[in-house]
């Protein structure tokens, strides 16, 4: 939305295609806040270093320079735009603390501030006057003579396929969260913009980077802010201890995320993990017990709410219980700091693309933040882009072939394996070995184990024969998409033979910046084995440094 917006004030014509109502795009589900060094005594170059820090030094410096110096705007330009961040008691802009930050410098709106965001977004596109068509399914996208030319969309109201010609387009679909299960992602986080610019030529770099957030509910995996653990929250084993004092003894609960996650799995590997409430000892608890109710209530309210209705805790007089859970993509379409791909007229922003600023390890509440950053400068680029050039001739035979998949796939008998089963096998294999812990041999089971549930796929049936809201076909195109980012994340995971950041390879415990300081980028082959290219990381001012919390 902040894409379209932009392209909007340039004065490009826009439209904006997504699967689901715009306000229901998994940004609404961003609890803790978003990061700019706006108080007194912090600096962009304060951020910068904590998010070169946090990516584990793999991310490009140069991109990461510009999001800290645009954010303090753009957090000034979103409360203008009408997001009532938090305020302390002299009435100004007060932050929270967060993960692997040097200081408070987290904006937030209790814990619902991506809710908050998006729906501010969602009325200044209606006040800008953007073309919206919502419920429209991308099926392809449509490259002529190497340029970005359009793509088509099923109308899912109605099941009809149309051609939607463009001289730009900016992919904003988000992550491929559900390519794990469990996940803090909502069910719509099937990677369908890195798929998509994957077969059609823009490759995919930092995939094997999946972040694992430390304090997801046992029972569902949804999000527990971190800004509980910024607001004081602590964790602690079974015996009660604050085990994070032993792994990150200067930032204790507050290290980077990997830190936290894997401290936090140690912890339930060696038997001193928690109830989870389904028979496991799975848990580590997320304790708030120690702070005021009124308190609780008014900055972590979401969190209080969902901690009682999916896992029946107070978590006001009662400790909760809490895992590492898959929560971020790093990874997504290699971009420069514009939001190009390597395709002409096709860019990317947000979880969906890799410019890259989160590395190895992305800090919380910088996902806010790349959106709105990248997503406003990838929305003027494209804009001056389409200006230069005029439409690709596009025939309505990709229409057809649309039409002619999904026929196919329509004629399948309606028996045989549900699309569900084998989405639930590809999301509990991707969790069991490429995961917190990673090791070559697990990762080579599970990237087997892909190859059979893609032949699983090409025979599954699609129950719903019917046109209108077919949601069956949906589930049925998400899938794809789903399993060409997974094969993404393994080839990259089995790849990259060092430890760094949210990968951690048991056999490889150490981080290797003589051999491994660079990006791995997966390209698409249609017909045979997908490419593996390295680009070296853009290093502006920081040398790599251990990392200790
Ligand atoms: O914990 C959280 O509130 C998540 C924030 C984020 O991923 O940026």
């Amino acid at each position: 939305m902040r894409a379209a917006l932009e392209a909007k004030r340039r004065h490009a014509d826009v439209a904006l295609i997504s699967k689901v109502h715009p306000v229901r795009s998994h940004s609404v589900a961003a609890q803790g806040g978003i990061n700019a060094p706006l108080s007194a005594g912090d600096s962009w170059e304060s951020h910068a270093f904590d998010t070169v820090k946090g990516s584990d030094y793999l991310g490009d410096q140069d991109a990461i320079e510009f999001l800290s110096r645009e954010a303090a705007q753009a957090v000034v330009d979103l409360e203008n735009m009408g997001v009532a961040f938090h305020r302390g008691p002299e009435g100004k802009l007060a932050p929270r603390n967060f993960g692997g930050a040097s200081q408070a410098r987290t904006y937030f709106v209790g814990a619902i501030t991506g809710h908050a965001i998006l729906h501010v977004m969602f009325e200044q596109l209606l006040k800008a006057g953007v073309k919206i068509y919502e419920e429209w399914f991308v099926t392809h996208l449509a490259i002529e003579g190497g340029f970005a030319a359009g793509l088509v969309a099923q109308e899912m109201l109605t099941g009809k396929f149309h051609l939607i010609r463009a001289k730009a387009i900016i992919l904003c679909t988000g992550g491929c969260g559900r390519v794990y299960e469990p996940s803090t992602n909502a069910l719509i986080c099937t990677g369908d913009g890195m798929s998509l610019a994957w077969r059609a030529g823009a490759p995919l770099m930092d995939m094997e980077m999946v972040q694992y957030h430390p304090t997801t509910l046992a029972n569902n995996g949804a999000l527990m802010t971190e800004g509980a653990r910024g607001d004081g929250a602590q964790l602690r084993n079974a015996l009660g201890d604050r085990f994070m004092i032993k792994y990150a003894p200067n930032k204790i609960d507050l290290a980077s995320r990997d830190v936290v996650s894997r401290a936090a799995q140690t912890e339930i590997d060696a038997g001193r993990g928690v109830d989870d409430g389904l028979g496991g000892k799975t848990c580590v608890y997320l304790d708030c017990t120690h702070l005021d109710r009124d308190f609780i209530l008014e900055r972590l309210g979401e969190i209080y709410e969902l901690a009682l209705q999916f896992a029946n805790v107070d978590i006001t007089r009662q400790p909760c219980p809490v895992r590492p859970g898959m929560h971020y993509q790093m990874g997504g379409i290699k971009t420069d700091l514009d939001g190009a791909t390597r395709i002409p007229g096709l860019y990317a922003a947000g979880e969906c693309a890799c410019v890259s600023v989160h590395g190895g390890n992305r800090l919380g509440a910088n996902s806010l933040l790349d959106t709105v950053i990248f997503g406003h400068r990838a929305g003027a680029h494209a804009a001056e882009f389409a200006r230069q050039v005029d439409f690709r001739p596009l025939s309505e035979g990709v229409v057809m072939e649309s039409e002619r998949r999904a026929q196919a796939v329509l004629s399948r008998p309606a028996n045989g394996e549900s699309i569900a089963k084998i989405r639930l096998d590809l999301g509990r294999t991707m969790h069991q070995h490429a995961g917190v812990w990673r090791e070559v041999k697990g990762l080579q089971t599970a990237l087997n184990t892909l190859y059979t549930l893609k032949e699983r796929y090409q025979k599954a049936p699609v129950q719903d024969k019917g046109k209108v809201f077919n949601t069956n076909l949906v589930f049925h195109w998400e899938l794809g998409y789903m399993l060409d980012s997974a094969e993404t994340i393994l080839l990259s995971a089995i790849h990259r033979t060092e430890s760094r950041g949210a990968h951690y390879r048991t056999d490889y415990p150490e981080r290797d910046d003589q051999r491994w300081l660079k990006h791995i980028l997966v390209g698409y082959r249609p017909d045979g084995a997908p490419t593996i290219e390295y680009l070296p990381v853009t290093l502006t001012r920081w040398k790599p440094e251990p990392r200790v919390y």
